[in-house]
């Protein structure tokens, strides 16, 4: 993690606030493999990573909840007795909803000041919601004096975004950031929150961020369109088999068998679910036996489905995507997050991150006129305090 960053959010907390604060840290997190099934009870295959959000907070005697932010402008100020909507909320809908549920849960709080500063670009697709939210559920049981186990942060966190933001998404991000451990993926069954930590060959493999500078916003819509799209094929194959629970659990040779069931976007939409899901049990296994090509071809597979069936990338991230696989260092490449803008992620051969990032850098700025930011990543630990030097 960056501790000159955390340096920075304790000066702003400072120069706002008038005191100390203490101060934590949760990850962001890039999706190997699983694109769009958390929600379908897939399983996915996330990697917390060494960017995230910082918060510096301290409680307070009343029942305020001052917020301020280094990325984004604007202070917010508001009462636990009265928690606004999250539309009214703006960017502070993350923390708010964190705490107005922490509170409906029957956790009695006190207020707090809080200061935050990330390096996840938000709307990139690393997740700079889950991890706001995961700090701030980590932080404020640690001020207010109970226990709040990673998996329970997770959990709340998942229930603020769905419940109280209205984002349709799936567990993956929260149990992500909250789980996840340096050097290795967390398997995660989204149907029944069994996981586990898969150890990566990190000696030989490295990550690289594909940055297509364009963002979303999953407040907008298209995910949650998506969400109901899928859904929708989900209900109709229901009406076949009621005792489905989930697209997760049908299997390829099935939905083929029932394709008269589906119009064609439904079809599209579940073929995506349904494959995907048939990748993430294979890579588990790849991963495991260190095959990194195999891998790679899955993730590339799982990129064209998202483009094709799914339909949420974009010129831009197809572009990265087939640049990336362009130099013989890149294992594989994919979107990751939800798409529609945003990042791609590449699996690269230790020790070449450099020529491979201006290899596509070069190439993206010929065709777009613009450079991408392009970067390794290194892996991210548990949320955690961080002690002042
Ligand atoms: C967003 C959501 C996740 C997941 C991904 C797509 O990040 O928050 O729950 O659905 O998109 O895989």
């Amino acid at each position: 993690m960056d501790l000159e960053l955390a340096r920075r959010v304790r000066r702003h907390f400072r120069d706002h606030f008038g005191a100390d604060g203490r101060c934590w840290f949760a990850s962001g997190r890039v999706n190997l493999l699983g694109a769009h099934i958390d929600y379908h009870g897939g399983p996915v295959l996330p990697v917390a990573i060494d960017r995230g959000v910082f918060v510096a907070a301290r409680a307070r005697a009343d029942r305020k909840v001052r917020l301020v932010s280094l990325n984004v402008d604007g202070d917010c100020e508001w009462s636990l007795d009265s928690p606004p909507t999250a539309a009214a909320a703006g960017w502070s809908a993350y923390p708010v909803g964190i705490l107005a549920h922490l509170e409906q849960e029957g956790r009695r709080l006190p207020g707090f000041d809080l200061a935050f500063g990330g390096d996840v670009p938000i709307g990139a697709g690393m997740s700079s919601s889950a991890a706001i939210l995961v700090v701030t559920a980590i932080a404020a049981a640690a001020l207010a004096g109970f226990d709040l186990p990673p998996i329970e942060a997770a959990r709340l966190a998942y229930r603020a975004e769905t419940r109280y933001v209205g984002v349709k998404c799936g567990i993956m991000d929260p149990f992500a950031s909250a789980l996840g451990r340096r050097g290795h993926a967390l398997w995660l069954d989204c149907r029944d929150e069994s996981h586990e930590l898969v150890p990566l060959p990190s000696e030989r493999m490295a990550f690289v961020v594909l940055d297509s500078m364009t963002r979303r916003e999953l407040r907008d819509g298209g995910f949650n369109r998506r969400v109901a799209e899928s859904m929708a094929a989900l209900s109709k194959l229901k009406a076949r088999k009621p005792g489905l629970a989930c697209l997760a659990e049908v299997g390829v040779d099935e939905l083929d068998a029932s394709r008269d069931a589906l119009d064609d976007l439904e079809w599209k939409r579940a073929r995506h679910v349904v494959t995907e899901v048939a990748r993430v049990r294979r890579a588990r296994e790849l991963l495991r036996a260190g095959a990194l090509l195999e891998f790679g071809q899955l993730m590339w597979l799982s990129h064209l489905s998202s483009r094709h069936f799914y339909e949420v990338s974009t010129e831009r991230l197809d572009a990265l995507q087939e640049l990336a696989l362009g130099h013989s260092a890149c294992y594989g490449a994919r979107l990751t997050g939800a798409g529609f803008g945003g990042c791609a992620l590449a699996v690269v051969r230790k020790g070449e991150v450099e020529p491979f990032a201006a290899h596509v850098a070069a190439r993206f700025e010929q065709r777009f006129g613009r450079r991408p930011d392009v970067y390794g990543l290194d892996f991210g630990g548990a949320p955690c305090e961080v002690q002042e030097e």
